[in-house]
């Protein structure tokens, strides 16, 4: 299968953008899709990207805008949801992963590279699982001899610009001296984003990942917990993490939907009810991709959660970009 032009759906966020500069530079032709071109400029420094402002939840749009690419990655996620039903994150994940396989199909595209979570499953704690585990299972289901998919299923992912290591940080820089957590036990494996971005690459074009799920870990576990003291200390603040029984847990988890940028929800409470974990075969090792530790590259960007004071620390826990960015 010869590949050159990619159409990427959900390529503008943290991950994307990584992944775009991976491909761009193997000199792949790119064209990502989104909602909103206007917030998403920093793309366009990439030569062989197009940007693409389309609602890729209307079948006709989407298929229009992939017309000619030679493979298709879907990136398209949300970690919440308005509200508590589940409803968000249907469409976010089942509907438009579903409208993204029936564009495949319709255009001949033969490779679809899916992003996932690892724990995602059908019957999982949490909407947000449920929903990546139904996407995963229609996307699989859609495997066939013209169409080859491969599913990638990362752990908790970190670098410049993640939402996990640099919103605890915000969230610690603006907490008084404690700092109570839900789910202070649960362990996660971090992976790097460049490592992500790497692994999907070289799955894209390997036809031994054909029909395979890449469960992606970091090289080493470490609970809620540890990351956040850790995060703290490389802040340089004192703060006395309080782990939080699991009702108190739960009505943290309530409270925060209400905070700016929605930074805690019952959602994530469920999800954290499992280890991010990888149990079997590690999908970096498979790929030939030595993991890169946290040590190496979190001390080098968290430290810029330091600057602009209180109110660019709100401005970045709300999701907005500092003027100056
Ligand atoms: N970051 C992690 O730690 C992590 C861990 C495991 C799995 N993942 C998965 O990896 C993928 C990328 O994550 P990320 O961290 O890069 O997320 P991100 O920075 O929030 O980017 C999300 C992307 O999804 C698109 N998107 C969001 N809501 C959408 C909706 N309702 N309909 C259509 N498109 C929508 C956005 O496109 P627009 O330009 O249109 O806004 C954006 O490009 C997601 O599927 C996520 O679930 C991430």
């Amino acid at each position: 299968m010869i590949i050159r032009t990619i159409g990427i759906v959900g390529g503008t966020g943290f991950v994307g953008s990584r992944l775009a500069n991976e491909l761009t530079r193997s000199g792949y032709r790119l064209r990502v899709l989104t909602r909103r071109r206007e917030r998403n400029k920093h793309l366009l420094v990439m030569p062989t990207l197009e940007l693409i402002e389309a609602d890729v939840h209307d079948p006709a749009m989407l298929g229009a805008h992939l017309a000619g690419c030679d493979a298709v990655v879907n990136l398209a996620g949300i970690l919440n949801e308005d509200g508590d039903d589940g409803r968000g994150f249907q469409v976010a994940h089942v509907e438009l992963a579903h409208k993204v396989v029936g564009a495949c199909r319709s255009l001949g595209i033969g490779r679809l590279l899916h992003m996932s979570a690892l724990n995602a499953d059908p019957a999982g704690p949490s909407h947000y699982l449920r929903s990546k585990g139904e996407a995963e299972a229609l996307v699989r289901a859609a495997a066939s001899d013209t169409l080859a998919v491969t599913i990638i299923r990362p752990s908790v992912i970190f670098g410049p610009a993640d939402q996990f290591y640099n919103r605890f940080a915000t969230l610690l820089m603006l907490a008084p001296g404690l700092f109570p957590l839900a789910r202070a036990q649960a362990r996660f494996a971090p992976v790097y984003v460049g490592d992500v971005a790497r692994a999907m690459a070289l799955a894209l074009t390997d036809p031994q990942s054909y029909g395979l799920a890449y469960d992606l870990c970091g090289p080493s576990v470490y609970t809620l917990g540890d990351i956040v003291s850790y995060t703290a200390r490389l802040l340089d603040l004192r703060r006395v993490i309080v782990p939080l029984p699991d009702w108190a847990g739960r009505l943290q988890a309530r409270l925060l939907e209400f905070a700016p940028g929605k930074p805690f929800s019952r959602d994530n409470f469920r999800s954290l009810g499992l280890d991010s974990v990888c149990t079997g075969a590690a999908g970096l090792a498979r790929l030939g991709i030595v993991p890169t530790p946290v040590e190496a590259i979190v001390p080098g960007y968290i430290h810029r959660e330091r600057r602009g004071g209180r109110y660019g620390r709100l401005r970045r826990l709300t999701g907005r970009r500092a003027p100056t960015m």
